[in-house]
């Protein structure tokens, strides 16, 4: 039917009007929050380009933790920051590491949060790979094992979900099998499946310490230009056992999400990264686009291309905000 029996607008007139037939809500059960963690004690130092984003040492982290689990955002995800780097990445999968040590004192005093763990070696490698160098390449094979073995440790320390996001082939049957053989059959894994070589990590690199010290990451992470190939990375993380689906970064990559929502129909999650933030940020602080309406289009918009999922350096805020509607 056409114009003028149809009219569009007949449904936009007010804004309970528009609540009725609203096809997307952004709610608090979308959320992830994404964490720094620190050596040291009373720290709290804000990353300089992302304000509202902060590196805690432990003490400060477990008291940050119960204010994002009052606001019932149900999940955070923990990056480290070690006190040393060394080629063999082994802050990452000692006992006594940053991470292991957080999330110990998380699930003590805050047992109800789910603790994501970013799974990855860069933050942990003196020359800022994600995996380990052999003959001036990331050798993907002997990166299994030590991926494999601080999953291990994160489960071990209480971690509730495990999260690669590595980009070497196969890491997800490595950890999968890891954790089964020793009694972590229940612990889910959050796979980064189709995580491109992006430009948005920047502000990220500086939060985590974790810029390559030579050459990138374009011989791992996906080639931005890429779709049909972010399908096989999600295929293959799903038969190597993945109970969650990322794609990342989201904004530039909203088709990515839908075609992977649509093709496979499993739990997807999208991570709107540093730069997204940064950006938004930015504008704000200038007066030129008012944040907190832009925050709200921008996270509709990623759930409205099919993420379930959002990990957001925004969300406190929208947890704030999504209380006082
Ligand atoms: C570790 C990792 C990165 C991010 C999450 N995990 C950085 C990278 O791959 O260089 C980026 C997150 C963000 O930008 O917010 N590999």
């Amino acid at each position: 039917m056409r114009f003028p029996v149809t009219r569009l607008r007949r449904l936009r007139r007010n804004e309970n009007l528009r609540r009725m037939v609203r096809e997307t809500f952004l709610t608090v059960e979308d959320l992830i929050y994404p964490m720094f963690v620190v050596p040291g004690s009373k720290i709290k130092e804000e990353v300089s380009s992302m304000p509202g984003v902060y590196r805690f040492s432990v003490d400060e982290l477990v008291k940050e933790v119960m204010e994002v689990s009052s606001l019932s955002i149900p999940a955070i995800i923990l990056f480290g920051i070690p006190e040393s780097k060394d080629e063999a990445a082994s802050g990452a999968y000692s006992e006594e590491g940053i991470i292991q040590k957080a999330v110990k004192a998380i699930k003590k005093e805050v047992p109800e949060i789910i603790v994501i763990t970013d799974v990855c070696l860069c933050e942990y490698t003196s020359h800022g790979h994600c995996g380990v160098i052999k003959d001036g390449e990331v050798d993907n094979d002997i990166t299994l094992e030590l991926l494999a073995q601080t999953a291990l440790s994160h489960a071990e320390a209480g971690a509730d979900i495990v999260a690669p996001s590595d980009m070497m082939d196969g890491r997800v049957a490595a950890i999968r099998s890891a954790l089964d053989e020793s009694g972590f059959k229940n612990t889910p894994i959050l796979s980064y499946a189709a995580k491109y070589a992006s430009t948005f990590y920047g502000p990220f690199r500086e939060a985590a310490e974790s810029a390559p010290q030579f050459g990138d990451r374009r011989s791992y992470q996906m080639d931005p230009p890429n779709a049909l190939e972010a399908l096989r990375e999600v295929a293959l993380d799903i038969e190597e056992g993945a109970d969650i689906v990322m794609v990342k970064p989201a904004l530039s990559y909203l088709d990515i999400i839908r075609m992977v929502k649509d093709e496979f129909g499993y739990p997807t999650a999208a991570y709107n990264v540093s730069g997204e933030y940064s950006m938004v940020k930015a504008a704000a602080q200038k007066g030129w686009l008012d944040e907190r309406k832009l925050v709200m289009e921008i996270l509709t918009s990623i759930k409205r291309a099919g993420a379930d999922l959002i990990l957001t350096y925004h969300a406190k805020d929208v947890a704030r905000w999504l209380k006082e509607n």
